[in-house]
């Protein structure tokens, strides 16, 4: 967590929004941290991109029994309600988005997805139309200690 608010500061400071984070730094999952760590920045800087000036971004972690979840929430633009069964398809670009010009490919979300089922977790997203989003996803903790520990 404390890799992706370093990674997106930058970019948040340089539009005003304010970036923080809860929940611990480190949590022990299985498998690819690069790939995982990808999937986090995809949203976090989608949060930023999609976050009018004066505007903030949270990345809160939780841990379950069996499972962490990550959250990312922003103040932003939303997705329009009936656009939002198409957000994770190939080349999705919202209204909302294009309207106001921003630019992208849409394909960050799609690798996030791929990623994180990847590793056997979920993910999904609640949007409210000028008012924000929050992107999470959910892994599988590690049953076994003895493997790597990954920073989200
Ligand atoms: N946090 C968000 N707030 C509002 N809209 C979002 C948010 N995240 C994603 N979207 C919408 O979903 C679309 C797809 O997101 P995705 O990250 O896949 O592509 P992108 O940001 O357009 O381009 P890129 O491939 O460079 O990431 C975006 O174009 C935007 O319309
Ligand atoms: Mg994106």
């Amino acid at each position: 967590m404390l890799e992706a608010i370093e990674a997106a500061t930058p970019q948040a400071s340089q539009r005003r929004i304010a970036l923080s984070g809860s929940g611990p730094d480190r949590v022990a999952l299985r498998g690819d941290h690069e790939r995982l760590g990808q999937a986090l920045d995809n949203l976090v800087s989608n949060a930023v991109k999609y976050t009018p000036e004066g505007g903030s971004v949270t990345i809160d972690v939780t841990t379950g029994p069996a499972h962490c979840r990550i959250e990312v929430t922003d103040t932003g633009i939303g997705i329009p309600l009936d656009e939002q069964d198409h957000v994770f398809d190939r080349f999705f670009r919202s209204s909302s988005a294009t309207d106001r010009q921003i630019s992208g490919v849409g394909l960050g979300l799609v690798i996030a997805k791929a990623v994180v089922e990847g590793h056997g977790g979920t993910i999904g997203f609640t949007s409210e139309p000028a008012a924000g989003s929050t992107f999470w996803f959910e892994l599988p903790l590690s049953p076994d200690r003895q493997l790597p520990e990954v920073a989200p």
